[in-house]
């Protein structure tokens, strides 16, 4: 039988009220120790479950659950990484794109950060139900671009940069029906020193 790793909730980089006023702890401290837990309980119960399995078809009756919670917990895994105290707020560095190669790339890509914010806001708002908004290198042309995903569908196509969750427990509890309000917060939390780190990274070619 095969050796199952369990996965574990990692720990925020930081506390539960420390995206305030643009991210609440209320919903922080649910997101983190409810939705991601949930995600993180539910893959090692599918995945001990596919070690058990004795036939193909118990295995591909387990692929769902094991693509919606594995799913979610890497993207949550690496939301958590995006996302840091605001500058704007004097609590940190989210928000602030420095001068370096991933300014540089958004620059060529899409002319300037205001205008990847306007059009990763336009393309995200678009997605009907629940779903994760990403910024990624796309690995053939290794340029930055604007790209969805539904449910909890992890991205393959594109190197992950920045990914935002857009399911409504990422922001109901303090932005209601207005996603569009949400989308705007959220780039005064952005860590953009993790997502040069990550754009450095599948740039050099490790993940390409
Ligand atoms: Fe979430």
């Amino acid at each position: 039988m095969a050796q199952v790793l369990q996965a574990t909730l990692p720990p925020l980089p930081y506390a539960y009220n420390a995206l305030e006023p643009y991210i609440s702890e209320e919903i922080m401290v649910l997101h983190h120790t409810k939705h991601h837990q949930t995600y993180v309980n539910a893959l090692n119960a599918a995945e001990a479950a596919y070690a058990k399995a004795n036939t193909p078809k118990e295995r591909i009756a387990l692929q769902a659950a094991l693509k919606f919670n594995g799913g979610g917990h890497i993207n949550h895994s690496l939301f958590w990484k995006n996302l840091a105290p605001s500058a704007a707020a004097n609590k940190g560095n989210g928000g602030v794109l420095r001068d370096g190669p991933l300014k540089k790339a958004i620059e060529e890509a899409f002319g300037s950060l205001d205008n990847l914010k306007q059009q990763f806001n336009a393309t995200t708002a678009g997605i009907q139900g629940s779903g994760w908004g990403w910024l990624g290198v796309n690995p053939t042309t290794k340029r930055l671009e604007i790209t969805t995903t539904a449910n909890q569908d992890p991205l393959l196509t594109h190197i992950p940069i920045i990914g935002v969750d857009i399911w409504e427990h990422a922001f109901y509890l303090q932005y209601k029906n207005v996603k569009a309000d949400y989308l705007s917060a959220i780039w005064n939390v952005i860590n953009f020193e993790e997502a040069e780190a990550r754009y450095n990274e599948a740039i050099s070619g490790s993940k390409l």
